[in-house]
């Protein structure tokens, strides 16, 4: 990938590592449009960021990566990047369904599914364009897990939250 010239689109920048990414990717020249759901943080980077540009999307919703895709596209048709950084990492204890359960769903609905959908939604784009990226973010808990806290047997099952970076780590593997 060139790291200058092109369009990038990163789902999930409202803070953290993908605000980080998307400031140090403006700075080489790239035009940068950051995607979260905190309207608030969105206003303020616009405001502080001539240049950046913003949509509100809620990864775990279809319809609401389908209206933001299309509002992407529309005002940014030579958009050849994506990455695919909303994520969220939750620290469970799977002896306990009725604390880990809602949070696995929510893991995996946001880490996996959401990945997978916006993979889907661009991915035609992205194929006519003559120099794309697909960028999708893992974790070196896919690798060395979450451990649910004063676990006592041998045997411990992996949080959804490690599962869920081997899973979203897989289609941009080469
Ligand atoms: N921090 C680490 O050590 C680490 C290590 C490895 C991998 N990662 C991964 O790297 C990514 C960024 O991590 P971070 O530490 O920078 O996290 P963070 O500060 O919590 O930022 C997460 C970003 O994802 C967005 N997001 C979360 N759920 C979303 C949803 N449903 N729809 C749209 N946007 C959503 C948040 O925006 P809104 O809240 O505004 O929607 C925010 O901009 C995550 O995928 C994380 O799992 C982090």
């Amino acid at each position: 990938m060139n790291i200058s010239g092109n369009t990038i689109f990163i789902p999930g920048a409202t803070s953290g590592i993908g605000l980080a990414l998307a400031l140090a990717l403006q700075a080489r020249g790239n035009t940068l449009i950051v995607g979260g759901r905190r309207t608030d943080l969105l206003d303020k980077i616009a405001a502080e960021h001539p240049g950046i540009d913003t949509v509100q999307i809620d990864t775990t919703d279809p319809a609401s990566i389908d209206a933001a895709a299309k509002q992407v596209l529309a005002k940014h048709p030579e958009l050849n990047v994506l990455v695919t950084m909303a994520g969220i990492m939750r620290v469970e204890d799977w002896r306990q369904p009725e604390s880990f359960l809602a949070s696995a769903e929510a893991v995996v609905t946001t880490n996996v599914l959401g990945p997978i959908r916006l993979i889907a939604a661009f991915i035609e784009h992205l194929r006519a364009q003559p120099d794309a990226t697909l960028v999708t973010v893992s974790s070196g808990l896919a690798f060395a897990p979450l451990r649910p806290p004063r676990a006592t047997t041998r045997r411990r099952p992996r949080s959804t939250c490690s599962a869920s970076r081997s899973g979203c780590s897989s289609p941009t593997r080469p």
